[in-house]
């Protein structure tokens, strides 16, 4: 039997005032909405007390697994709200799928997918206030995570688990917005290893990639371009989106899954790629072809998908030693057209052929 998750209405919602302050210029990440949705697991007794209450700070044990072995996985998903004022989510089938691929790599419990949606369509529902206007420009972030909240220092599955719900208006993930980043290639880094966690969405993995993330800052890049050795080897993810060439005889090129995550824009990108003149072709790229090729013009775009990044271009990459830049050094043509694309269809600008929106 799935669980429910009733409302329990806060008594103290932020003034409309100030949310409509937020609103005009969320940022990323940065302010949440009035509720979250939460259950949790035991070993005993499964999935219960199933909820939709006020935001607050969460009560958890010293000894809580989660802040000693990081048994913890997370998803990220959009509302868009459309020109009629209705709000509805982007495939929200696929982070679900994904959560349980995640879950079950980190011995979490299943979360089943009809009980995922549901935590979310509650939450949003009781925030609906908090999705921005329909401005093809802004969204509401919805952030769902599990993790182990049993209190013992034994390394294994814990046997009692919380998930919880938390939504934050958006708008563009990077400063620039879709201006475009470089991409430091890391000599000392990789994310991710045959047989590891590298496709699972943990908290474990981001944490991983905070120092090659300082060493991009560093290094004058927004984020890494992760490759399966350090230095060398093949092109993987970029940490918080895929990557995408496009090369001058209309391929569009990425990584094939393995040990990168299977991103929901990935998926469409791919998806969308025919209605752009380029064939998607999934494979492994070495960073050696792709210098070459920019170097000779033969790749002339390259953009990162994901889903709080949309799509971003990737201008240039740097490493030890090199800079390359991509193209003429601009956002691509076919990059832009396939943004206005994606982000056509989730603010309802542009028919929903492929049946990826869910209302709300
Ligand atoms: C997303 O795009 O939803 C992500 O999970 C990236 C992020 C960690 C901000």
């Amino acid at each position: 039997m799935s669980i429910a998750f009733p409302l329990h209405r806060n008594e103290s919602p932020l003034p409309d005032g100030d949310r409509e302050a937020i609103l005009a210029a969320p940022g990323f990440g940065q302010y949440f909405t009035d509720h979250m949705a939460s259950a949790v697991w035991t070993a005993d007794s499964g999935w219960h007390d199933g909820k939709v209450t006020a935001l607050a700070p969460i009560p958890l044990h010293p000894a809580a697994a989660v802040l000693h072995y990081a048994q913890e996985i997370f998803e990220g998903l959009k509302a868009f709200r459309h020109a009629d004022g209705s709000v509805w989510l982007f495939r929200p089938d696929l982070n679900a799928r994904r959560f349980v691929h995640s879950a079950r790599r980190l011995a979490l419990p299943v979360l089943e997918e009809e009980a995922f949606i549901a935590s979310i369509e509650a939450l949003v529902r009781a925030d609906e206030s908090w999705v921005p206007a329909h401005d093809g420009r802004t969204s509401l972030y919805i952030r769902p995570f599990m993790f182990g909240s049993e209190a013992f220092l034994g390394v294994r599955p814990a046997a009692q688990v919380s998930y919880y719900v938390i939504a934050s208006p958006a708008a563009s993930y990077f400063s620039g917005g879709a201006a475009g980043v470089t991409l430091w290639v890391s000599s000392t880094y990789t994310r991710a290893a045959e047989g590891g966690t590298g496709r699972a969405k943990c908290g474990g993995n981001y944490a991983a990639s905070l120092a090659a993330q300082v060493e991009a800052h560093d290094n004058g890049c927004q984020q890494v371009l992760y490759l399966s050795e350090p230095g060398r080897g093949y092109l993987e993810e970029s940490g918080t989106m895929n990557l995408f060439l496009v090369t001058a005889d209309r391929e569009l090129i990425t990584p094939g899954l393995g040990t990168i995550l299977d991103g929901v824009t990935r998926a469409s990108v791919l998806k969308l790629a025919a209605e752009h003149d380029l064939k998607a072709v999934e494979r492994q790229i070495g960073i050696d072809e792709l210098r070459e090729r920019c170097a000779a013009g033969s790749i002339s775009e390259m953009f990162a998908a994901g889903t709080a990044a949309v799509i971003t271009p990737i201008l240039a990459i740097k490493g030890e030693g090199f800079e390359q830049v991509v193209g003429d050094g601009e956002p691509g043509s076919s990059t832009l057209a396939i943004r206005e694309h994606i982000v056509g269809i989730q603010s309802g600008r542009l028919a929903d052929s492929h049946h990826w929106l869910h209302r709300v």
